[in-house]
């Protein structure tokens, strides 16, 4: 069995330890903020927290996860009201909003290493997380918002 920690839930997983988290999240705890991409780790639409690492959910099995702490979009804030969420809001960020809460989560992690990023680290750190409707410039603002730097 495989016992983890969820948004600061103990969980337990007894199935196949090869299966991604992903699955995890969306099938047995019903956590569907976080989506399915490609499914290969290319896009960035399955990125969650583990142990405070944004990590592609898609591409990591429960094996991984077993005595981590893993977060997703659901468990980023108690009301929807981090830094980066309102920002997000602030600046209407999404379009079809598919790829947005994996681009948040991904972003989260960033300002947790760098509360002031620079341009080149919003770039480095965001550049795996695909938008097909290519919001990338309300992305960098609402993160530059959220963290009080210059846009
Ligand atoms: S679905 Fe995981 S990176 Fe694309
Ligand atoms: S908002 Fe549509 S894929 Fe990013």
């Amino acid at each position: 069995m495989i016992q983890l920690t969820v948004n600061g839930q103990p969980r337990q997983f007894e199935g196949d330890p090869a299966m991604p988290l992903l699955w995890f999240l969306r099938d047995e705890l019903q956590l569907t903020g976080t989506k399915y991409g490609c499914g290969v780790a290319l896009c960035g639409a399955c990125t969650v927290h583990i142990d405070g690492e944004a990590t592609r959910s898609c591409a990591t099995p429960m094996s991984f996860v077993a005595g981590k702490r893993v977060t997703t979009i659901e468990g980023l804030s108690a009301a929807g009201d981090h830094p980066l969420q309102k920002a997000w809001e602030a600046v209407n960020v999404p379009q079809c909003g598919y790829c947005q809460s994996g681009q948040i989560m991904q972003a989260a992690a960033l300002l947790r290493q760098h509360p002031k990023p620079t341009d080149q680290a919003i770039d480095e750190a965001m550049q795996g997380n695909i938008c097909r409707c290519g919001t990338y410039q309300r992305i960098r603002q609402a993160i530059k918002q959220a963290a009080g730097v210059q846009a």
